[in-house]
């Protein structure tokens, strides 16, 4: 009965589905449209009304259902000079830490993380306490101790492992029809954003995920991925974040409350295991926002955050120097004179669509992300960036 209710208050406040999720700049996400703690309850007749009119203010455009990409044509000689560029990068040397090495001057202001994931076994420091999600838990302590009760311990570091590849595979339309699939899944860690798909398109981007990096409402509703190493890396924006983690992890039912601060459908259950979901470090997050993209100092608003919140699509790069020592992304990048090209590789939402990104700052993002590819740091397979292969 009360799951009946939450559902009817939910689909008002849900307006579109995939349409609405994930147009920025990797093609990954909007940010966080909701204040960062549950108000009151008295603040919930005037909050929702706000929220339904800001939903029809932004006329956002009604996309329900799930489609099929239409075919692409790519230049073939082009699909060709991508292919045998991502073929160079994967033949070349991997290089023991590059990629943080190389980024080390861009962290003048802070110390490194420590680990990028919280474990049960974590000990906390006060600079996770500093700022409210994304970029710490200030105020959270109680709901991020409950979780990390759930979570695994942190895996022993077993010394020296293996010099690692990442790719962070964005959700750009960019990826349609270049058919780097088996290409893609030659490298050693995938990072998949949000509910970027793999069953239908696994021809364009592969079907192996070691990484899928998400929030609640840009989880998967039809979960695909089965590797067996694969890792869901829960990024928080707003105290109810973590009641959804919990909710997944312990398959219970998330509260009627709670449901009305999730701005899109999330799902109710996860099919992974226990020790395969994992805690984003919000100092990830900060470092990104602060560090790399030298963002002001978050300052907190009634609605979010003043286009400080870097997408999850840089947010990811971060993680993936962490993670592996030679980075490189693919699905990155999109050109807005473009109207008509795809936004996604996975629906035929075209650029029209990305214009009306207002939480992120896009175009700092992109010329961070063209820093890091002209200076050899990262490599941008699929050239939306930065083109070396042009
Ligand atoms: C990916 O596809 C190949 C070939 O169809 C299959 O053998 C493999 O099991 C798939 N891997 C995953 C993780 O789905
Ligand atoms: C974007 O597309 C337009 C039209 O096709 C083209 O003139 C322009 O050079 C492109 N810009 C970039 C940065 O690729």
């Amino acid at each position: 009965m009360g799951a009946q209710s939450s559902r009817a208050g939910k689909h008002m406040l849900k307006q579109d589905g995939r349409g609405k999720e994930k147009t920025c700049c990797s093609g990954t996400m909007r940010g966080p449209m909701k204040p960062c703690h549950c108000p009151s309850r008295k603040l919930l007749v005037p909050l929702l009304s706000l929220v339904l009119i800001s939903l029809a203010l932004l006329k956002l455009p009604l996309f329900h259902t799930y489609q099929k990409p239409i075919g692409v044509s790519v230049d073939p000689i082009y699909r060709e000079r991508v292919r045998t560029y991502v073929q160079e990068v994967l033949s070349n040397e991997c290089r023991p830490s590059f990629a943080r090495q190389r980024m080390r001057p861009d962290h003048s202001r802070s110390t490194p993380v420590a680990q990028p994931f919280l474990y049960k076994n974590t000990i906390l420091n006060d600079e996770m306490f500093k700022y409210s999600p994304p970029f710490g838990f200030l105020g959270m302590q109680k709901n991020l101790k409950e979780v990390l009760k759930l979570l695994p311990s942190s895996e022993e570091s077993s010394g020296g492992r293996e010099c690692r590849r990442c790719v962070v595979v964005g959700n750009g339309g960019i990826l349609k029809g270049l058919g780097l699939g088996a290409l893609l899944n030659q490298f050693n860690v995938i990072i998949r954003l949000n509910s970027g798909p793999v069953k239908d398109f696994s021809a364009d981007v592969g079907n192996r995920t070691s990484i899928r990096m998400t929030y609640p409402e840009g989880c998967p509703k039809v979960w695909e991925d089965t590797d067996s190493d694969l890792k869901l890396v829960a990024v928080i924006y707003k105290s109810v974040d973590f009641h959804w983690l919990r909710a997944v992890i312990t398959e219970t039912a998330i509260s009627l409350w709670d449901w009305l601060f999730f701005w899109q459908k999330v799902p109710e259950r996860v099919p992974i295991d226990v020790s395969q979901f994992h805690l984003l470090n919000p100092e990830i997050i900060r470092e990104t926002a602060l560090d790399l993209l030298h963002f002001p100092t978050p300052r907190k608003r009634f609605w979010g955050w003043d286009q400080n919140v870097p997408t999850l699509g840089v947010s990811a790069l971060n993680l993936a120097t962490y993670v592996c020592d030679e980075v490189s992304i693919a699905g990155f990048g999109y050109n807005l004179s473009q109207r008509n090209a795809p936004l996604h590789y996975y629906d035929d939402l075209t650029m029209t669509a990305m214009l009306k990104e207002y939480m992120h700052n896009v175009q700092t993002e992109r010329v961070f992300l063209k820093h890091l590819i002209m200076s050899g740091t990262v490599t941008d397979l699929t050239g939306g960036i930065h083109c070396s292969f042009c």
